[in-house]
């Protein structure tokens, strides 16, 4: 987006960064594309394409004065994690298998290929309506007590040296007490990556393990099972007459054929031969199944992209009607893909 472009353009670029890209693109190019944690292991990124050593001429550095170099905080190439982090996701490397632009829609997005987390919609510094925030300073999580501090960071989330989680993302999100590993995801298609990230590519295919939990560690009250105080309803959901009413909407643990039975689903959209749908979880990995008997529940990815999307909250807008993802008019399309009120 511009706006990136404009911060990294402006100065905080890492000076001798043609170098640099000349570097990426050839790491992007001998790279066997696939490895889940690319930013680890051999054949990966280098310590020095994020870190400078000698701020040397010769070597890779950031340049400035040879007596006093910028100096960034942890050696860093540039003055925030984020910073550096978006010197190379920010879409400039636009070759295929290069890293996935995280700031606006990429070149290689097309009807039917839409990258899993969406896009940040505004610069580092400056707040949005439409997902989260980079770098704004003491923003609280809604749900939770978690304040970012000097401001959400790519590493409050991924861990920029990789783990054996999905995408890398920190076992502790908001520092809670337990880890919260990201297993329960699996991707059919490696490369390129037009394909590897996208929404169709992945299968959520757990609850435990999976993503609910670990956006619970920022946004604690949100997510939990049927039943837990904080969410309300019941296992099995909420049947028709009882008093286990939710106080949230659910976010795991309740299947959309039990939704059916209790009264609140209509199968009409769901289960029938719908040409998009909205992520769902599924164990077994049969997505719609049919109303008597389906596993897929309803998660925080059913209706949000991790990073934002161009409606408020980072909400997925989807016409079920139509192929074509994430290409609603409405938000309540998104909800009527199961409850078609
Ligand atoms: C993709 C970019 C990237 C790569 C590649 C990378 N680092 Fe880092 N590293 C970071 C960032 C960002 C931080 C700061 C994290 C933070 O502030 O929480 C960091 C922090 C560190 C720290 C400080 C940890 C601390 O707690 O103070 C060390 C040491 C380190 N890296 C070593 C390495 C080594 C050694 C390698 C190569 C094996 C490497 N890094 C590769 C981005 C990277
Ligand atoms: C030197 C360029 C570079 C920098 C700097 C960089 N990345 Fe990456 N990153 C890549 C490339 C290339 C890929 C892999 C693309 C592919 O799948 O082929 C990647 C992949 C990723 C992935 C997806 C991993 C997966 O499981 O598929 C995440 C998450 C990620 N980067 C986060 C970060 C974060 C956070 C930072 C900053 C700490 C960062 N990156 C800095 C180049 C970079
Ligand atoms: C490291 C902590 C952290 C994690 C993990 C986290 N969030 Fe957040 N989230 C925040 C903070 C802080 C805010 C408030 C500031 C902002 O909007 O970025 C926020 C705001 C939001 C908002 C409101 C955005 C807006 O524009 O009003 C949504 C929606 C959201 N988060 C969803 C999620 C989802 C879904 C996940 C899991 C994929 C998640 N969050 C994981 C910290 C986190
Ligand atoms: C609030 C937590 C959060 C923050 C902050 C965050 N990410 Fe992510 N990111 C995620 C999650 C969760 C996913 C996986 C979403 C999915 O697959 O459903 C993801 C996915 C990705 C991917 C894979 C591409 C995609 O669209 O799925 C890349 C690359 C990435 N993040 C890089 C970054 C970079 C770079 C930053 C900082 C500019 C960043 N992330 C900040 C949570 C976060
Ligand atoms: C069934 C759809 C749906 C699911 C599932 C869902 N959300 Fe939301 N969420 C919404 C909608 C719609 C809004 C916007 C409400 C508004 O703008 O007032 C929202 C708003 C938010 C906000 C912003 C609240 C505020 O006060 O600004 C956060 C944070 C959030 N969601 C996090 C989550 C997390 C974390 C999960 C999973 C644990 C989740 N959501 C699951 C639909 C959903
Ligand atoms: C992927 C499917 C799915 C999507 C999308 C979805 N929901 Fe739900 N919703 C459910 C399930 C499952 C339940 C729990 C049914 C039960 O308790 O049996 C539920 C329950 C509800 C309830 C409570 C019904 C009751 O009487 O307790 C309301 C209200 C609701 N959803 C509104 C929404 C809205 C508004 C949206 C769009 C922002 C939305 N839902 C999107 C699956 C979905």
């Amino acid at each position: 987006m511009n706006g990136f472009r404009r911060i990294l353009s402006g100065g905080c670029r890492p000076r001798g960064s043609w170098a640099f890209l000349a570097g990426v693109w050839l790491l992007a190019w001998v790279m066997p594309a696939g490895a889940g944690w690319f930013h680890a292991g051999p054949g990966a990124l280098r310590c020095s394409d994020c870190h400078v050593m000698h701020a040397s001429d010769r070597g890779i550095g950031f340049g400035g004065s040879a007596l006093s170099p910028p100096g960034y905080p942890k050696l860093l190439r540039a003055a925030s994690a984020s910073e550096v982090c978006l010197s190379c996701h920010d879409g400039t490397g636009a070759t295929l298998d290069s890293a996935p632009d995280v700031t606006g829609a990429a070149s290689y997005e097309t009807a039917t290929l839409k990258r899993a987390a969406g896009a940040f919609q505004a610069s580092i510094g400056v707040p949005t309506v439409n997902g989260h925030d980079l770098g704004v300073a003491n923003v609280v999580a809604p749900g939770g007590g978690y304040s970012s501090g000097p401001g959400l960071s790519c590493v409050d989330c991924h861990d920029p040296h990789g783990n054996a989680n999905y995408r890398n993302l920190v076992l502790r999100p908001g520092n809670v007490g337990s880890d919260r590993a990201v297993t329960a995801v699996t991707e059919a298609v490696l490369t390129p990556t037009s394909t590897q990230y996208s929404t169709d590519n992945l299968r959520y295919t757990n609850s435990t393990n999976g993503l609910g939990a670990w956006c619970q560690g920022c946004h604690t009250n949100y997510h939990g099972a049927p039943g837990d105080p904080a969410m309300g309803g019941q296992a099995g959901g909420d049947a028709a007459g009882s008093n286990g009413y939710w106080f949230r909407h659910p976010t795991q643990g309740v299947t959309l054929s039990q939704g059916v039975t209790n009264g609140h689903l209509d199968p009409t959209y769901w289960f029938t031969s719908v040409l998009s749908r909205v992520p769902v979880v599924s164990v077994s990995g049969t997505i719609p199944g049919t109303a008597a008997a389906s596993d897929n529940e309803v998660f925080c990815g059913s209706c949000h992209k991790a990073h934002g999307s161009t409606h408020r909250a980072g909400l997925i807008w989807d016409d079920p009607a139509t192929s074509a993802l994430e290409d609603g008019t409405l938000a309540r399309q998104t909800c009527q893909a199961c409850h078609n009120e």
